[in-house]
């Protein structure tokens, strides 16, 4: 089958600065497939590539079976885009934006006035139709931004960010659209993000995505299975740091001063650390166990956290036994 996304070796120069270091991957037709990574990973500009915004420096992308430098026409026909940054014209009602871009894909009359009832059902948006887009909150001019990318019927849409800087409870309904946009319109779906939450709740599958590099590739349950275990969270007492624990795979210091330990099995692990720990004299206060989520297997390959705020130099220094 024609992957409804292709890239090959794409790469984007800007100046000095290499925003996409040549990636690749195919999405499939019907498929959600989501870009993790954190700020300034390159999520964007590949977007921007791939909806034709933007020329590849290097490497080719085909869009719904259409090359993206030679065919960008055929390409912008096929594809629904929300941009990251909002594009809705703020005076005009949520109708009438949607109005004019139908207008611009060549729609119109009856069909154009049915197509818009119907995407204002689908995000909830029909009994605000008729009111300006600038007293809308900003939960409901993503919604209509997510509307408005599907008024005229694209087979591929592209989502950047989509719940950037929404409430929680926003987030959760956007996400329920986008499964809704999935389910009815037999879509497929690329989006972006940097919430590893959105991208577990999502994606069928995911590519998460680092400085400008593809670093792991798969569904959420192959990349976590990557890690190969569970997690062990210890607060030892007097502050005592990673030392060799057996079992234990490796061994990072968080910055609230907990240690997180990566083990092949806890339940037969976790007797054997605290024995080793006391026979050291040193006494564990506090234990967790958790299985891993996709932000451990972000900090597995580039020993860093997903969320920027959370990075803290220094606390990379992995002890690995291996
Ligand atoms: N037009 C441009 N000119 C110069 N540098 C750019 C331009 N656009 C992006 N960059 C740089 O390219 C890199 C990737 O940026 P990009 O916007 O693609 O990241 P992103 O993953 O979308 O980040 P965010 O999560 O913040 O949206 C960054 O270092 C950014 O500063
Ligand atoms: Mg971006």
């Amino acid at each position: 089958m024609q992957p409804a996304i292709l890239a090959e070796g794409l790469k984007k120069r800007f100046g000095p600065v290499e925003a996409v270091r040549g990636v690749s991957f195919a999405v499939r037709p019907g498929e959600i497939f989501a870009f993790l990574g954190p700020n300034g990973a390159g999520k964007t500009t590949t977007v921007h590539m791939l909806t034709t915004l933007l020329r590849p420096s290097a490497g080719r992308a085909e869009v719904a079976g259409f090359d993206v430098v030679r065919a960008p026409t055929e390409v912008r026909r096929r594809i629904g885009v929300v941009f990251q940054d909002p594009s809705l014209d703020r005076e005009l009602t949520a109708r009438e934006n949607l109005y004019i871009h139908g207008r611009i894909y060549g729609l119109g009359g009856a069909a154009l006035r049915a197509k818009i009832d119907e995407v204002l059902d689908l995000v909830e948006l029909r009994a605000a139709a008729d009111q300006p887009v600038k007293q809308f909150s900003g939960g409901m001019r993503r919604r209509l931004e997510l509307a408005r990318a599907l008024v005229h019927r694209p087979r591929v849409l592209f989502l950047d960010e989509p719940t950037l800087g929404l409430d929680p409870q926003t987030r959760a309904h956007v996400w329920d659209y986008i499964r809704r946009m999935k389910a009815e319109a037999g879509l497929t779906l690329f989006l972006t993000t940097h919430y590893m939450d959105e991208a577990e709740q999502l994606a069928d599958r995911v590519a998460i995505i680092d400085r400008g590099t593809i670093v792991a590739l798969g569904t959420v349950a192959e990349l976590v299975r990557r890690i190969g275990g569970e997690l062990l969270y210890l607060r030892l007492e007097g502050g005592a740091g990673c030392r060799p624990l057996p079992g234990v795979q490796s061994c990072r210091e968080l910055p609230d001063g907990r240690l997180l330990l990566e083990v092949e099995d806890a339940a037969s692990a976790l007797p054997r650390v605290l024995e080793a720990l006391l026979a050291a004299g040193i006494r564990a206060r506090e234990v967790t166990l958790r299985r891993p989520t996709l932000n451990d297997v972000f900090i597995r390959l580039t020993g860093r956290e997903l969320r920027d705020e959370l990075t803290r130099p220094g606390a990379t220094a992995w002890m690995r036994r291996r």
